[in-house]
């Protein structure tokens, strides 16, 4: 009904002013959500928003481009800062707290400490991007001190972060529960990302694929199909046909954890990472590196594939 924005949200730059606002915000009794973000904000960002905003009185958003959590070689100083735009977008959905602060407001020029998580930060992403994992627990951790929120919301879209994030809260007795809210898709199926508008068209027809082959998985398994090699292996092939995919892992791993099954026969975490354009693409970034993933072996799946099965015996 109401199309004008929320003329009550502000924009914070500094760390003790949007620390003290949220103390008072949680001494008057409200309750506080938190969506730490990079910007660029689409639909599954807004997500995260929404359930905040749903769950919580007040809802604070961070947008902050971090840099330890870029490698040299990436994309820190491409990545899209539509900040602007971002900004009207938590307004209209009635944000209390747009938290944008500068570099050095987070990092000050003598910060040394590191968050090392451990071992499930290792493997996959943290395999592919070794500093990446230590720079998010430790951003992670610095906005939590900063923003001291009741809970706080992830996506399902970064499955080994919230892990990440997930064993720090527990290691380090950090007092905010962790939500983790469900991957929101293009029409197409693939998993919207800030990183997507980096795709040229060819490429971007061709990232729908990734979730293809998501879908594969869950329909093999739901006829029936347990080894991990059969599934993986055909997931493969429909990604070949691909020629601007290329897939840097795919891994099945038992929900909840990093660590990789051979059989379906429990909740699995199917995750990718990929690839999209052609080689030797130079541009603005090179080729995009996209990442996704698909729960598969729910319990209803396994009654999906007796029905089949039943229906098949004629029974
Ligand atoms: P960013 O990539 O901006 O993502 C912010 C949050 O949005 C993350 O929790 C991410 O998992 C979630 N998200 C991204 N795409 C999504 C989708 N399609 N559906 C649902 N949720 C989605 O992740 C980061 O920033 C940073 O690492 C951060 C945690 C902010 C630390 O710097």
């Amino acid at each position: 009904m109401s199309e004008l924005p929320n003329t009550t949200t502000q924009i914070e730059t500094s760390a003790a002013a949007i620390c003290s606002s949220v103390h008072a915000a949680k001494r008057s009794g409200a309750t506080v959500g938190f969506v730490p973000t990079m910007g660029a904000l689409h639909q599954g960002h807004l997500s995260l928003v929404e359930a905040s905003l749903a769950e919580c009185d007040k809802t604070v958003v961070s947008i902050f481009v971090n840099p330890t959590q870029f490698s040299p070689n990436e994309d820190l100083e491409s990545y899209p800062r539509p900040l602007e735009q971002d900004f009207r977008l938590l307004e209209k959905l009635g944000c209390w707290v747009v938290f944008a602060p500068p570099v050095e407001e987070v990092y000050r020029q003598k910060h040394e400490t590191t968050i090392d998580v451990g071992s499930v930060a290792l493997p996959w992403e943290g395999a592919s991007r070794p500093e990446h994992f230590g720079g998010v627990a430790t951003v992670v951790l610095k906005l939590f001190q900063i923003v001291p929120a009741d809970r706080a919301y992830f996506g399902q879209k970064d499955y080994q972060q919230t892990l990440v994030i997930q064993q720090m809260v527990a290691d380090l007795n950090i007092p905010v529960e962790i939500r983790v809210c469900p991957i929101v898709r293009e029409p197409d199926g693939l998993a919207m990302s800030s990183r997507n508008a980096y795709l040229l068209p060819e490429e971007r027809a061709q990232a729908g694929q990734l979730w293809k082959s998501l879908e594969l998985a869950e329909s093999l398994v739901a006829e029936g199909e347990r080894r991990v090699t059969t599934i993986r292996e055909k997931m493969k092939n429909l990604l070949a046909s691909s020629e601007q995919i290329e897939l840097e892992y795919l891994a099945f791993l038992a929900q909840g954890t990093v660590r990789e099954v051979d059989a379906i026969e429990q909740p699995t975490v199917v995750a990718l990472a990929a690839r999209v354009g052609r080689v030797g693409r130079v541009g603005r970034v090179g080729r995009t590196r996209l990442l996704d993933n698909h729960t598969i072996g729910m319990k209803n799946e396994g009654r999906r594939a007796e029905a089949t099965e039943s229906r098949e015996r004629g029974a």
